[in-house]
């Protein structure tokens, strides 16, 4: 009889679901499991390399199929979630249901996972029999990746993110396009460029007008803007209030994250936040001003800040550490989250800034997920 916890993997084809497979690849994770494919749209078909007895693909949407593993991770989209969840959970299912999507994220009866900022969070929430454990908002999970040993040490009174996030946050189709507005905006200068003696201000105008004259089509999935040499002060819904979906997330998440705001709990900590995208790949940066409970010297922060997590990597704030270390280019493909450009501020002694990076798609994304699963298997 086969021993191992029957996991269904749902979405794992999508961007997140192949960093997720090669992380669990690379972590050794499907030596523990006996995975079980799902597919939307290749229901029958020929299951990945990974798979062991389980070796074509499940129908997604088959409750039965679904109902029968122990663990389901998904990385299939809040559309799937929203499909699927309830009627499963309706059936009987009583399975763990480990989710990118924010469908349920601030559901009561769900636990955002995060576990080197809130494995505590985790652990209660397993022994109060807690079945759902969503992956954060990436923007939110790299933050906290960098500066949760100030959260945790109880030392924030408040903070403000003006974030630089990548286009992978969108998704893969707005990668390719703004890579494609990149490649016209070279085409389109390229013959200046190729003359040393052409007038620079040229060159800004046909480019000037070039992202101005880019079709629909072109600019699409950034909703008719584009990005290519540009950048979007707007992420997600406009909830109405004078704040994106993307800048009520930070505040919202962290505080869940941590656990504040439950009773017996510390209490929420104001994080406000201007989420604007940018031109980069798939690294979301931040520029983050705290305001601490107290005056901590600055060799403290850093100490506190280098010792929290395996992955957070202080910066020293001078240029060319800064230059060469804190850049997204740097980052993109690693699970390093540097912290620089740590320094008090003009405004008095318990005014921090810093600045963080962290690649969206492992620590914002596929990392938490394949590590909630570990834990579980742990607990067996
Ligand atoms: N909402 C994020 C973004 C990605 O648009 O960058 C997912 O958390």
């Amino acid at each position: 009889m086969n021993t191992q916890p029957l996991v269904g993997l749902v979405g794992w084809r999508g961007m997140v679901g192949s960093v997720l497979m090669a992380r669990m690849r690379a972590e050794g994770d499907f030596a523990l499991i006996e995975p079980r494919f799902f597919s939307t749209s290749n229901a029958g078909g020929a299951a990945p390399a990974e798979a062991k007895n389980e070796r074509t693909l499940f129908d997604a949407h088959d409750l039965a199929a679904l109902q029968q593993c122990e663990v389901i991770i998904t990385a299939q989209g809040g559309d799937y979630t929203q499909a699927v969840y309830g009627p499963l959970r309706e059936a009987g299912w009583k399975g763990y249901w480990i989710d990118a999507a924010k469908t349920l994220r601030m559901a009561d009866d769900a636990v955002i996972v995060l576990d080197p900022v809130n494995r505590p969070v985790i652990e209660d929430a397993l022994v109060r029999g807690v079945r759902n454990y969503i992956g954060s908002n990436c923007t939110v999970s790299c933050m906290l990746m960098g500066v949760g040993a100030l959260y945790k040490a109880g030392l924030v009174e408040w903070m403000q993110t003006s974030t630089y996030q990548a286009a992978s946050g969108g998704g893969a189709p707005n990668m390719r396009e703004l890579l494609t507005q990149y490649g016209s905006l070279h085409a389109g200068v390229a013959d200046l460029l190729a003359d040393p003696a052409s007038a620079i201000l040229e060159i800004d105008r046909r480019v000037t007008a070039t992202q101005r004259g880019f079709s629909a089509e072109e600019t699409r999935h950034f909703r008719g803007v584009p990005l290519g040499g540009n950048l979007i002060p707007w992420i997600d819904a406009d909830r109405g209030d004078g704040t994106s979906l993307e800048e009520w997330k930070g505040g919202a998440e962290t505080n869940k994250i941590m656990g504040f705001g439950r009773p017996g709990s510390p209490a929420t900590v104001p994080v406000d936040s201007t989420c604007v995208r940018i031109g980069s790949m798939r690294c979301h940066s931040q520029s983050l001003t705290f305001k601490l409970k107290r005056d901590v010297p600055l060799a403290d922060i850093e100490a506190l800040i280098a010792a929290d997590n395996a992955w957070v990597k202080v910066v020293p704030n001078e240029r060319v550490a800064t230059e060469q270390q804190l850049n997204a280019a740097q980052v993109a493909g690693t699970l390093t989250i540097p912290v620089g450009r740590l320094r008090k501020l003009a405004m008095g002694p318990q005014y921090l800034g810093a600045f963080t990076i962290g690649d969206q798609l492992l620590w914002g994304a596929a990392e938490p997920l394949r590590r909630m699963l570990r834990i579980l298997l742990d607990a067996r």
